[in-house]
């Protein structure tokens, strides 16, 4: 009965799904059009906090204008295939924050196909620092309540071979659930410069990754927090989403004298660590 039902609705749940994208589209292409949005200077991260909603269409602006070439083409490249999620305004947020800080050490919990470790390695070549990269991943298709992944790929030699595409060095690929003892250890192995949490996003989950991380980062290091916008100002495009409930709950809770919060892409938001 209960497929009968699924069966039944599916015709109108994807013409659901194209009209929303349909309207994506046009809000991407008259953003496009649009001339430079005024007053917000990407480079002023206090503004995304103030007013997150047109920070982010500025960023989105920003990554088709003024960031670098190769910064679009990393994009293009994992747009395609199905490589990766994100957004276009992610790759302006990396290109920015990665520069301004140059950590030596980056931490990613949740790689999938690498998109955003070989983003941060390609940043880090560009503006010639070194930065050794560590990714903490089941390296499966496990999911969690809100994301599914396709069975048919090796999504560890995936990432090798994405990186190899990028002719950048090999990244630490660690194959274990943040959760699990061996990778409790290598995130206590580091003080991190930058740590970026996109594994599992039932609030569980990532607010014990949070507490592992918030203890092994570096004074004055950052921790980018993955769909962590519902829960402000931000209201997003229609080719964009404002997050999930765990994370959105979670960055509600982070004690703000420990850290402060930078930066808010969209649903990304960065906190640093207050040096004491
Ligand atoms: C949204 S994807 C990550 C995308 C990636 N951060 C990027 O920017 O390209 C989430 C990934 O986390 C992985 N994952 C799920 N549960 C995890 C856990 N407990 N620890 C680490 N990774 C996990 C999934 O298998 C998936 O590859």
């Amino acid at each position: 009965m209960k497929r009968l039902v699924q069966a039944l609705l599916e015709p109108a749940r994807r013409a659901k799904g194209l009209l929303h994208q349909c309207r994506a589209e046009r809000a991407r292409a008259a953003l496009l059009r649009r001339d430079m949005i005024e007053g917000v200077d990407p480079e002023d991260f206090e503004a995304s906090l103030r007013d997150p909603t047109r920070y982010y269409l500025r960023s989105f602006q920003d990554f088709h204008r003024e960031v670098p070439g190769a910064v679009r083409a990393h994009r293009t490249y994992f747009s395609k295939e199905r490589r990766g999620f994100g957004e276009d305004a992610f790759h302006a947020m990396w290109w920015r924050l990665i520069r301004r800080y140059q950590p030596k050490t980056f931490l990613e919990i949740g790689v999938y196909r690498g998109q955003t470790i070989s983003l941060v390695g390609l940043i880090a070549r560009l503006e010639s620092f070194a930065c050794d990269i560590t990714g903490i991943s089941p390296f499966t298709s496990a999911g969690d309540s809100v994301s599914d992944y396709s069975e048919e790929i090796d999504y560890h030699d995936d990432v090798l071979r994405n990186f190899q595409h990028f002719d950048l060095r090999e990244p630490r690929l660690v194959r274990a659930f943040s959760t699990e003892p061996a990778a409790r250890d290598v995130i206590r192995e580091c003080p991190w410069d930058c740590v970026y949490i996109d594994g599992n996003h039932d609030y569980e989950v990532v607010q014990a990754d949070w507490r592992a991380c918030a203890d092994a980062a570096a004074p004055g290091g950052l921790i980018v927090l993955d769909d962590a916008g519902l829960t402000t100002s931000y209201r997003p495009p229609p080719f964009a989403t404002a997050g999930h409930p765990g994370p959105s709950r979670l960055a509600e809770e982070i004690d703000r004298s420990r850290f402060r919060e930078l930066l808010q892409v969209g649903h990304n938001r960065v906190f640093q660590k207050v040096v004491l």
